[in-house]
């Protein structure tokens, strides 16, 4: 073992990809604190204002890594490292990380660790709190947050492929969209959840397409919805109102259904059984139910993230930081947030 690997590190990480300012801090793979401030300016909006978002990032940060570096009992003289998401998300929040980041590195003289958000969201399954299990690996992992939906490859911390993904709209924007069809307030995917316990998941039906190999598409879901309510509406202008609850059943118990399918598609055609979920809508407690039941039928193992670690969070950020901390895969100060942003 290196010198480097005996001794125990401390990492503030920085998570500002979209509308979650979140600072956290690590001792090894253990969380000491994780503290995250969403941006309720975006409610009324049905949708993250990018503008508003990065402003609010910037108001933001400067007590949020206070909070956490206080929480976790330390000071910036304490920490080995710093590391920031350089994406993919929103060019103008991404900066605000990335900027603050570099200021942290050169002013401690520590090194700057550049973290893929989409990577962060995988390996918050190797977080070391309480007494959890985690998968092996290889495991392959379902990523379905308000931007993207994939199946990863996991094969070692530093080694994922994307077996497949949405050719259009993500399934939290599939939730989201909805919600605002039914007048539920933004991000919809928690309120729709929420509805749904109420209501009966098979009254009504809506279609998804079955696409060759392990693909999803959503952009029908949310279309087939608006049609259905537009036609439902003519008849009767309260239909909404009088069937919310219903509505959201049936609608959730269709996205989680499809989803499911294809990660059970993709689990036969790999032969990997060790299945876990990430990204916000991760939360949703049918899907977190679905994949137990589905990993009990057929003798698989599925691995729920805590609440805490579905929605973005900087906890995932400093984790996936961890591992390159190990391997000395560190940025320097030329490095620039990425909108868009590949895996592995
Ligand atoms: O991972 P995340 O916090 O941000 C992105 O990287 O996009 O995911 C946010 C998404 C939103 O679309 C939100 O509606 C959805 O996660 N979400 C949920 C639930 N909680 C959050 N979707 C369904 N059910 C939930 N309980
Ligand atoms: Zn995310």
């Amino acid at each position: 073992m290196s010198e480097r690997m005996k001794k125990k590190i401390f990492i503030l990480a920085i998570e500002s990809s979209c509308d979650e300012t979140s600072a956290a801090v690590l001792y090894d793979k253990r969380v000491l604190s994780n503290v995250i401030a969403d941006q309720k300016v975006h409610g009324k909006y049905g949708g993250v204002v990018p503008e508003l978002a990065s402003r609010a990032h910037q108001a933001n940060i400067v007590p949020v890594v206070a909070e956490a570096l206080s929480i976790a009992g330390i000071t910036l003289n304490d920490l080995s490292a710093i590391a920031f998401t350089q994406g993919p998300g929103l060019m103008g929040s991404l900066l605000v990380g990335t900027s603050f980041a570099k200021s942290v590195s050169l002013a401690m003289n520590i090194p700057l660790i550049a973290v893929n958000h989409m990577e962060g969201h995988v390996l918050a399954h190797l977080i070391e709190n309480n007494d959890r299990s985690f998968p092996s690996f290889p495991f392959l992992c379902l990523t379905v947050s308000g931007g993207h939906t994939q199946i990863v490859r996991v094969d070692d911390a530093y080694t994922m492929n994307i077996l497949g993904e949405t050719r259009d709209d993500a399934a939290g924007e599939a939730f989201d969209k909805a919600a605002k069809l039914l007048g539920l307030p933004y991000p919809g995917g928690p309120q729709i959840d929420r509805l749904a316990k109420l209501g009966d998941s098979i009254r009504f039906r809506f279609s998804v397409p079955h696409l060759d190999g392990i693909a999803y598409s959503f952009s029908g879901l949310k279309t087939s919805l608006l049609y259905f309510l537009k036609e439902q509406l003519m008849s009767d202008r309260d239909f909404i109102e009088k069937n919310k609850a219903d509505i959201c059943a049936s609608y959730q118990h269709t996205i989680v259904t499809y989803l499911l399918k294809i990660f059970e598609k993709a689990a036969r055609e790999s032969g990997i059984t060790d299945l876990a979920l990430a990204g916000g809508v991760s939360a949703n407690s049918s899907l977190r139910m679905g994949l137990k039941e589905l990993c009990d039928r057929n003798g698989w193992h599925p691995f729920i993230p805590d609440f805490e670690y579905c929605t973005d969070n900087a906890a995932m950020i400093g984790i996936a930081a961890w591992y390159k901390f190990q391997e000395s895969k560190f940025a320097d100060l030329s490095f620039t947030p990425k909108a868009r942003m590949g895996m592995g």
